[in-house]
């Protein structure tokens, strides 16, 4: 490590296994010292993320990513103040994974380990400091949009700790309805951000899917999907190679479609909180054509808006750590015996 610790500084191990990334990350405090995250190629073949090739997968990567994590940050097994990890919610096989990992881990140790809950985690990345690096970070209360393979959440953020959903979804996640049109459109998997680099040069006007329009601050892409999937059944009746030779434009547009309801909802949520700190989180907020609205809709509306660096957008061990020691402030210490939840809300 460059800087000598200091007496008062907190050193966090942070475990993610909660669907197909395997992560392991050590912060000092809330700076990362590293963060390593071990992607599974093994999906690639099946579209989508096998719960059990994922298990297998974090058990083969967990103990080299750990060591990993520790050499690239130069910190010692027993210099560790905390271990965290993602309890939940996530993939239950996946879960186990780590969850068994960090709390062996810390009773070896006899150091306090701490539960993390992902869809947190993935907010509370806005607070991420890297070495070297001018971090501003979000003003509470604030409003996150987190928008990732699972979930599609508005949420009020009052405090480090504090959070009040305001809106979910009420059928496919964001992130789903990227991947699924994605492979209706031929693409890989994950599809999100391949969709996105098409979409760079495609007209997203050129064809129109229909918005769902759901109660409150809630989002529905089933749809969407329906109608992308009849759509393209038409077309390809017509012309054979009708996505070869549109890709870019049907691309721009189902990215459109997804992306403006998330907007038209944070607009919404901001006029009724009166709450102008506008922030993104999960591996949605990688997309570009997203985090362009945002800017263009930061400055109409005078909001003052975060995008998470690209790094910690998806999955990654970085911000349970953080999250982590958060709690470990808090002394919201977890309990050796308590097993993973697939299911957790926010
Ligand atoms: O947060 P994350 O890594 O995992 C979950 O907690 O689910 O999010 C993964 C999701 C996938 O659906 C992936 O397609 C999507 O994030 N994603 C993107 C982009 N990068 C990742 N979607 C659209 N554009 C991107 N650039
Ligand atoms: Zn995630």
């Amino acid at each position: 490590m460059s800087s000598p610790l200091k007496d008062r500084d907190i050193l966090v191990l942070g475990i993610e296994s909660s669907c197909d990334e395997t992560s392991a990350a050590v912060t000092c405090n809330t700076t990362i010292l590293s963060n390593v995250i071990a992607n599974q190629k093994v999906h690639q073949e099946y579209g989508g993320v096998v719960p059990e090739l994922a298990s297998r997968a974090h058990l083969q990567n967990i103990v080299p990513v750990t060591h990993a994590a520790l050499s690239k940050a130069g910190v010692g097994l027993h210099q560790l103040h905390a271990l965290a990890y993602t309890r939940g919610p996530g993939l239950a096989g996946a879960l186990m994974v780590g969850s068994a990992f960090a709390r062996s881990l810390s009773l070896a140790l006899g150091i306090p380990v701490i539960e993390i809950n992902h869809l947190q985690a993935h907010i509370l990345a806005h607070f991420i400091r890297q070495p070297g690096k001018e971090t501003t970070t979000p003003r509470f209360p604030f409003l996150c949009l987190t928008v990732s393979g699972g979930h599609t959440q508005l949420i009020r953020v009052n405090d480090k700790l504090q959070f009040n959903l305001m809106g979910s979804t009420i059928d496919d996640a964001a992130g789903e309805a990227f991947d699924k049109c994605a492979s209706m459109l031929g693409l890989g998997y994950p599809g999100g951000p391949l969709i996105d680099k098409y979409a760079a040069t495609g007209n997203a006007h050129r064809f129109i899917f229909p918005r769902a329009r759901t109660a409150g601050l809630n989002f529905s892409y089933s749809g969407l999907k329906t109608s992308v999937l009849y759509f393209l059944r038409d077309a390809k009746k017509k012309n054979e190679n009708f996505i070869h030779e549109n890709l870019n434009d049907l691309c721009a547009s189902v990215q459109q479609s997804i992306i403006h309801p998330l907007i038209e909802k944070l607009e919404r949520a901001s006029a009724e909180t009166g709450i102008t700190e506008i922030a993104i989180a999960g591996g949605v907020s990688a997309n570009s054509g997203l985090r362009k609205a945002l800017q263009i809709t930061a400055q109409q509306r005078g909001w003052n808006v975060f995008l998470p660096d690209l790094e910690f957008c998806t999955d990654n061990a970085a911000m349970i750590a953080v999250n982590g020691y958060f709690k470990y402030l808090h002394s919201q210490f977890g309990e050796i015996g308590n097993p993973p939840l697939a299911r957790w809300r926010i």
